[in-house]
Order: C-alpha cells, then structure tokens, then sequence
C-alpha cells in the first residue's frame, strides 16, 4: 500500500456527454458549472457543443470532455456518432414538462442503439438530474417519480437548478466521484453503485399504484370484490410497501394511497 501511494496518480481523461429532450437546460447545466452563470434566453445547442474542463476529484486531476448535444429530433444524424466511448451521461428532464420524463427511456433506447453489442451501458455512470425545480408553481413530475425511475436502474439522482444553481456542484461532485471510482475498478461499475435497495417487484407496484384509475384498481381486485379479497389484497400490498420495509422513493405515499383505498373500498362492501 504505502509504496503505491509514493507514486503520482495517472492523470484522467474522461469523456461525458449530456442527454434529454430539446429546452430542458443540458447546456444551463453544464454552463452554470462550468462559467457559474445563467442565460434566461434559449439559444437551442446546433448539434454538438464541445468543451473541455479539469476537475479536481479527492486527491485527482481530472481532465473532462464534454460533449454537450441537441435534444432536437432534428439533430440525431449529428448525435449518434457520440455515444460510443462514454464514461459518464448527464439525463435531464424539465420537471415541469411531463413528456421529457416520458422521453428518458427513448434517450437510453437510442444511446443503446448507437453503441450496438458490443457497446456496455452497465458499465457508464448515468446520472438524472430533474432540472427547472425553481419553477415549483410549474412543477409536474414530483421528486419520488423521478428517483424510483433513477434509483431502480442504478442511476444517480439530483434535483436541479440551472438557475438558482441549486444542486448542481453537489451533482458533479458525486458524478465525476463515481466516474473515478469507475475507471479505479477497470472500468466496470463497482458493485456497491449498481446494488439497489428495493426490489423491481417494489419498484413497479408504486408505479402501478401511482396511474391506477380507481381505488378497485389501485389494489387490483375487480370492481365488485368481497371484503375478503379487498383484505387479501390490502395485506399484500401492506407487506410489501410498507414504509418499515421498503426504501423505495414513494413507498410511503403509495402504502398511505393503498390504505385510503382499502377504507373506502371497506365503506361500501357490507
Ligand atoms: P437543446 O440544446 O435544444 O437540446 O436544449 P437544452 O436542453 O440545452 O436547453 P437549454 O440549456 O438551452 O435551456 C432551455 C431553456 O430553459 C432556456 O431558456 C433556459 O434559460 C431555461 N432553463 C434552463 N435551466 C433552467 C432552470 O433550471 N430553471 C429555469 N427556470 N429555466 C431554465
Ligand atoms: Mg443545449
């Protein structure tokens, strides 16, 4: 160990690209780390913007380039040659535009594309960063949607703002860190990043607790079910989600939901 330390750590290199829909603010981001400064008017990124920056991560100097590219459908031609050799990806979305949330799938769908087999997502450090949370008035998707979403892929997860800068150094910080401990574990994602403290059973349950349409549905009885079946339901769901046991994002609003189902559901059933 101590005759290791004696000698300087090879400097890194490290390529990092941003993903999302066109306007969610991947280059305010990136700007507001890098020349600490924010620009209310859009100027839509043409393509590819480029730049280079060092940072220091621990004891490390690192040095990062970032491509920074378009959301613009319009711009995939230019996009897709970027994907290959990654070791860091910056998802955003606008946590007041529902439909840049949907997209995140469609991005790592079309980054999956482009690297083909031979290219590894295992082995890239996402992090999503639910961007535009100074707008609270405005604000659609709320934090535990976009954590679960986040959480249960291994991804990193941080509520920012290009504007007021909340939450951006912090974000980079902990990227750039795992990025590091990434290219020290030969270039595989360590096991205690990619380890998940729910279970995908947790994970898709809160979703499914989250879009159903009804208290019937919500506990996914049918309509009509006796006081029984609603119990039954209401047991299993209660195990499952339960706050105590479960440390999924949102576990908590939804076992309160499954509660408040099951007692209105009691109500009507003699
Ligand atoms: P493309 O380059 O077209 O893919 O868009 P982009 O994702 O790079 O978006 P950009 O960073 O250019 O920001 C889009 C718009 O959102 C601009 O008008 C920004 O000023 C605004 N914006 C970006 N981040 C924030 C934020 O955190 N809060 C608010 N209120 N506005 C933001
Ligand atoms: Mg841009």
């Amino acid at each position: 160990m101590e005759a290791k330390r004696k000698e300087p750590r090879k400097s890194l290199r490290i390529k990092v690209i941003s993903m999302g829909n066109a306007e969610v603010g991947k280059s305010c981001i990136i700007k507001r780390y890098c020349e600490k400064r924010f620009v209310p008017k859009y100027l839509a990124t043409i393509g590819i913007d480029y730049g280079v920056t060092k940072v220091q991560v621990r004891d490390r100097e690192i040095k990062v380039n970032i491509f920074d590219m378009a959301g613009h459908p319009f711009f995939y031609e230019v996009r897709n040659e970027f994907y290959k050799d990654t070791q860091g990806v910056i998802l955003v979305y606008d946590v007041g535009q529902k439909e840049s949330f949907d997209a995140l799938d469609s991005w790592l769908a079309e980054m999956k594309q482009e690297l083909g087999s031979h290219g590894n997502m295992e082995n890239i450090v996402f992090v999503v960063c639910a961007n535009k949370i100074d707008s609270a008035k405005l604000r659609c998707v709320d934090e535990s949607e976009g954590r679960l979403w986040a959480e249960s892929r291994g991804f990193l997860y941080f509520e920012t703002s290009a504007q007021t800068g909340e939450g951006i150094n912090e974000m980079f910080q902990t990227f750039y860190s795992a990025i590091v401990d990434l290219c020290d574990n030969g270039g595989k994602r360590p096991m205690a990043s990619v380890n998940v403290s729910f279970t995908k059973e947790q994970a898709d349950t809160i979703r499914r607790i989250r879009s159903s349409k009804d208290s019937w549905d919500m506990l996914g009885v049918k309509p009509g079910a006796t006081r029984d079946e609603v119990n039954k339901a209401y047991r299993k769901l209660a195990v499952l989600l339960h706050p105590d046991k479960c440390m999924a994002p949102g576990s908590e609003d939804a076992f309160k939901a499954v509660v408040n189902a099951r007692t209105a559901l009691l109500k009507n059933i003699k």
